[in-house]
């Protein structure tokens, strides 16, 4: 990785901004790599501007690598003010811009902050919403944790690979 992206990588992870469930969020999404087994789950508020439907607010969390968390960070403060067209319309490397291109082997953790984003428009869409009204706890979907779970349970993270334990 070079300095230059390897530094922003580090910049960004030491004051990650939007990082948090959202309680009152129109839409959610959560996506895992089957790559090296992280994940990543992105809220979006919406609201309205001239007569179109904007992206208010977006939030994460993340169980991920730094290059998650630092595209994620950069991310949902890009998507902020955009329509859901140009939302949907943005890629992975559109995502991870401010960082510079990311090096082969960390394209995939930007792809994770991008299919998380995808769904939880695609969530928007009424058709397709899995849970509904997300303002009352009982509506919420499974916390992150809980997903992570249900997908396995080894986590690595900042380089060292966390083994959950079950409880007896
Ligand atoms: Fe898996 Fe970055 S998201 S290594």
């Amino acid at each position: 990785m070079s300095k230059d992206v390897e530094e922003k990588i580090q910049d960004a992870i030491a004051n990650p901004q939007n990082m948090g469930e959202m309680v009152d969020a129109d839409a959610v999404g959560t996506v895992g790599s089957p790559d090296c087994g992280d994940m990543l789950r992105m809220w979006l508020k919406f609201t309205e501007k001239d007569g179109k439907k904007v992206i208010d607010k977006a939030s994460f969390q993340s169980f991920g690598c730094q290059t998650a968390i630092a595209v994620a960070s950069m991310a949902t403060e890009m998507l902020s003010g955009k329509t859901v067209e140009e939302a949907k319309a943005m890629s992975s490397e559109d995502l991870s811009e401010p960082l510079g291109p990311l090096p082969p082997m960390k394209i995939h953790c930007g792809q994770m902050v991008e299919g998380a984003l995808k769904e939880a428009l695609e969530a928007d869409n009424p058709d397709k919403a899995p849970t509904g009204d997300v303002s009352s706890p009982e509506d919420r979907p499974s916390t992150l944790m809980d997903s992570f779970h249900q997908q396995g349970p080894a986590l690595k993270k900042g380089g060292l690979k966390i083994v959950l334990e079950e409880e007896d």
